[in-house]
């Protein structure tokens, strides 16, 4: 495996890699997980090689101190993705990332403002920014994106198609915990107290499509998923959206299409989120 801390580096690596067959790119943060392992794994089944990046991105952070909390263990991570097949890994610092007078940002104008764009403005521009710098320095023929980060996954699938960039979004499920709780790198920040309570994430989404299936509106869906957080003592909860699963428009009624369930939740002070399509019938 490559390790590339610099683009040159980079640069040659993937031309090489890339005179060998298809690539496909698994982008991270690191503090990896078996959520990011099922990325690799996906990309392995579907492509000859597999590139992957840890970069903790600085502009999509909202706030510095949860930029500076973002756990870390780069040793940890290199040694799994080794072990997974991995190629060609990049690791590269903000100042190699980025041009100290960098001017240039992408941003999926709609999309980006809605949902968690308002509750964390300017985080989708940040990543639309850096995952295009990837697209650009890796040049990949798939790349992989987990659903939990939904509204994430919707802005660079739009992203992809608006700018014609050459590369395949391929979306994984969400992996979970054994008593449903998503995989995520921030789940460590949580106090063992906050863990335990966590759960009700899962369980108001299972709720949300027990009530789906059964006939009721998205207006009483939203409402019972919001009142089960709720009463959770430990849970803030900081929004709750049934959307079109698509385009993520608001939706109103039955439910009589594929909507998602979009959650946002405190724990003080990690943010979680998690996300559910709901469907009227029984999912297969
Ligand atoms: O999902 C993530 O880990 C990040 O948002 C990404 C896609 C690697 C961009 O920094």
């Amino acid at each position: 495996m490559r390790v590339c801390q610099t683009k040159q580096e980079l640069r040659l690596a993937m031309a090489d890699l890339r005179s060998q067959g298809t690539v496909g790119l698994v982008p991270t943060m690191g503090y990896l997980h078996d959520g990011h392992m099922q990325l690799v794994h996906s990309a392995k089944s579907e492509c000859d090689h597999v590139a992957a990046s840890i970069f903790v991105n600085p502009t999509q952070f909202g706030s510095a101190e949860d930029l500076t909390n973002y756990p870390s263990n780069l040793d940890r991570d290199l040694k799994m993705l080794q072990e997974a097949g991995v190629s060609v890994v990049f690791t590269p610092t903000p100042d190699i990332m980025y041009h100290p007078n960098a001017q240039t940002i992408v941003e999926t104008t709609e999309l980006a403002q809605k949902l968690m764009g308002e509750l964390r403005p300017g985080h989708f521009r940040g990543v639309a920014t850096v995952v295009t710098k990837l697209f650009n320095l890796f040049q990949p023929d798939r790349a992989y994106f987990g659903e939990k980060d939904y509204q994430q996954l919707q802005v660079i699938k739009t992203m992809v198609r608006d700018l014609d960039i050459p590369v395949e979004i391929r979306p994984v499920p969400t992996v979970r915990e054994a008593d449903g709780l998503a995989m995520s790198s921030r789940n460590v920040l949580l106090s063992p107290q906050a863990r335990t309570a966590s759960i009700v994430l899962s369980k108001s989404l299972d709720l949300g499509q027990s009530l789906a299936q059964s006939g009721a509106s998205t207006e009483d869906i939203t409402k019972a998923i919001a009142d089960m957080i709720r009463a959770e003592p430990l849970a803030e909860l900081q929004s709750v959206d049934l959307r079109d699963a698509e385009t993520l428009e608001e939706v109103s009624g039955p439910v009589t299409r594929d909507v998602v369930a979009l959650l946002a939740v405190t724990f003080d002070p990690v943010l979680l989120i998690d996300q559910r399509v709901l469907t009227r019938k029984e999912p297969s």
